[in-house]
């Protein structure tokens, strides 16, 4: 699949309604011991599916903890396309003002929806409350196949009808009913999407097989918070009972478990102690039993973690699997700590079917990678030593960043736009740790070949 655009050297930032990635690329240099305390953004994963949703109600929604990224910029973008209004508030710009009285479209504009592969979340609202949408496929081919069928699936069961012309997906409805709705796999864009869908609907929508990601509850909490009646959120039978209307709401996003882990495995890989704030233990389960198994001495609180790194990791198997199972989106950042483990480790991807792209880069830092399919095994060395490197996507490129601040040298890590669609100011924090990391800007060619991965 083509998934390039060509942009010109001085589209930088906002181009003509258009959030164009930054070019620019971190300079690492490793070996620091990173200590301190770190408060944790919130969710992305959680932020992208609520702002959709919340062009379902018929006054204004206030968010707060909405992170600064890409990812929430294009979302802001395409509800603006849309005639909805949305303005960054409050003393640190941390809340978006929603209001989508003045919604007026359904067509989601086709570059902006394939920057975003969450964008898909406008079907289920849409239909819901205006009764058409027309979006194009999203981009996403970088960590394999990313269909889109079971989100089809579950709204045409609700009344949709779709076709497809010139790749341009229309749906539209008469009826809108609940229903009863078994998903073949427990994906959570299309649980989203089909909650979103049936809180308009009318009578019950009750979701089978559905996924139990945290961030499906934090939905539910925003759309029960709209005056939704839906239950069963965290568990794999989820029950939607359709309402007329929904009205606007002050919801507070959860804290981002992905960024959680991350900064866990920061401690971890470059043998430091780190107090993480603002972060649900709970969210982290899996990610907390792995790294004490390679060591790692952890301490959970109420709000936080206290993360301790205690030398050369020990090696470990790790299974990815949907929640409350190891999280696929920690996958990369595991495979560059077990690259200095002591020993062998193998890493099973069960989600996703192409997410290793960080292998080859950590073998070009001294990791001894090999994947067959879905496997990787990982033979641990003592020291990886800095080199130039490349994120191709979102998670891969936090486990180039997380190499880079344990290796010896200095590590630049080119294509840091796709890290800025999931990690706010992840330069800023790991700097307050004691990391030596700098942005460079503006160097890259003048026709520069941006990737649009849709990696949301
Ligand atoms: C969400 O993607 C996350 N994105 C991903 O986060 C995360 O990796 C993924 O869930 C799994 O946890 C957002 O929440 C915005 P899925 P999503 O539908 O909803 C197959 C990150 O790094 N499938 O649960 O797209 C699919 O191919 C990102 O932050 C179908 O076959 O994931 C995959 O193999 C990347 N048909 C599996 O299900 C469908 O219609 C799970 O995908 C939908 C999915």
């Amino acid at each position: 699949m083509d998934k390039t655009v060509h942009v010109t050297a001085t589209a930088r930032g906002l181009f003509a309604g258009r959030v164009v990635p930054q070019m620019s690329k971190f300079i690492i240099e490793g070996g620091r011991t990173l200590r301190g305390e770190v408060s944790v953004s919130g969710a992305k994963n959680a932020v992208l599916p609520i702002m959709a949703a919340s062009v379902m109600a018929d006054s204004p929604c206030v968010l707060h903890n909405v992170p600064d990224l890409t990812d929430t910029k294009i979302m802001a973008e395409i509800l603006k396309g849309l005639g909805v209004r949305v303005d960054r508030i409050g003393p640190d710009g941390s809340s978006l003002y929603i209001d989508p009285r003045t919604l007026n479209r359904h067509v989601v504009d086709e570059l902006l929806m394939r920057q975003v592969r969450s964008s898909v979340f406008l079907m289920g609202p849409l239909l819901g409350k205006v009764g058409k949408v027309q979006v194009s496929y999203p981009g996403g081919c970088d960590i394999g196949q990313r269909p889109i069928d079971l989100h089809i699936k579950g709204l045409k069961s609700l009344g949709a009808t779709f076709t497809e012309e010139h790749g341009q997906i229309i749906a539209e409805r008469d009826r809108w009913e609940g229903v009863d709705i078994h998903l073949d796999i427990p994906s959570v864009g299309a649980t989203e999407n089909i909650m979103m869908g049936a809180a308009l609907a009318k009578g019950v929508t009750v979701i089978r097989n559905a996924a139990k990601e945290p961030e499906i509850v934090d939905l539910q909490g925003f759309l029960n918070s709209m005056g939704a009646r839906i239950r069963g959120a965290g568990t794999d039978v989820i029950r939607v009972e359709g309402v007329t209307n929904l009205y606007g709401c002050e919801y507070t996003i959860m804290p981002d478990r992905i960024e959680v882990g991350t900064f866990m495995v920061a401690a971890v890989i470059t043998s430091g102690a780190i107090w993480i704030e603002n972060a649900l233990p709970e969210h982290v389960q899996a990610v907390t039993a792995k790294l004490r198994e390679v060591g790692a001495e952890i301490t959970e609180k109420d709000r936080g973690l206290y993360v301790k790194g205690t030398g050369r990791p020990k090696p470990t198997d790790v299974k990815t699997l949907p929640y409350p199972g190891f999280p696929t989106d920690m996958q990369p950042q595991m495979m560059a700590l077990l690259s200095i483990a002591e020993g062998t480790s193998v890493i099973t991807e069960t989600i996703f079917d192409s997410r290793f792209k960080q292998a080859e880069e950590l073998g070009r830092m001294g990791a001894k990678i090999r994947t067959e399919g879905r496997t990787a095994i990982i033979k641990g060395v003592p020291r990886l030593s800095g080199a130039m490197v490349e994120a191709t996507d979102l998670r891969s490129g936090a486990s180039l960043v997380l190499a880079g601040l344990s290796a010896d040298g200095v590590t630049t890590v080119n294509g840091i736009h796709n890290l800025d669609r999931g990690y706010e100011r992840l330069e800023a924090k790991l700097a307050s740790l004691g990391a030596s990391i700098k942005r460079v800007l503006g160097d890259e060619p003048v026709h520069a070949r941006l990737r649009v991965t849709g990696m949301n």
